[in-house]
């Protein structure tokens, strides 16, 4: 599990998340979205595996864990069509925009 001791080293200079009292309305049914369609594979708050890689400070890091740039048509290539292990996520158009915004939280 070298890759899991590498995420979890990582988490110590992550950058901060912004506190979920402080998000705007968008990022906060952004956080709605990722409950439902998310979380039961990834945890919002560490790096830390799950059934996929933790997410937090995904869009502020350079990388994410393919290697892939972190930015928002990157990750919604991601859910809308899946990504290796990683099935096809069916979401709106309007969700996806709210996830994004949360996503840029983590
Ligand atoms: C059923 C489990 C599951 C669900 C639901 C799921 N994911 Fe994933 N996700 C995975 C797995 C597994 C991977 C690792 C895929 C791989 O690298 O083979 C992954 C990888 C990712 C990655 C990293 C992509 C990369 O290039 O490294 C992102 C970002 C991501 N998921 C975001 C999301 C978001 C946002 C949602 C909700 C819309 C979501 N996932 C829903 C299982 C899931």
């Amino acid at each position: 599990m070298g890759l899991l001791a590498g995420l979890l080293a990582g988490c110590q200079s992550l950058p901060p998340s912004k506190p979920a009292s402080q998000f705007t309305a968008q990022e906060a049914r952004g956080a709605a979205v990722f409950q439902t369609h998310c979380a039961r594979c990834h945890y919002p708050t560490t790096t830390q595996g799950l059934h996929g890689p933790g997410l937090q400070a995904l869009t502020k890091l350079k990388a994410m864990p393919s290697g892939a740039p972190p930015t928002d048509a990157r990750i919604r290539q991601t859910i809308l069509y899946g990504h290796g292990m990683m099935q096809p996520v069916a979401i709106d158009d309007a969700d996806l925009q709210d996830l994004l915004a949360y996503l840029h939280t983590l």
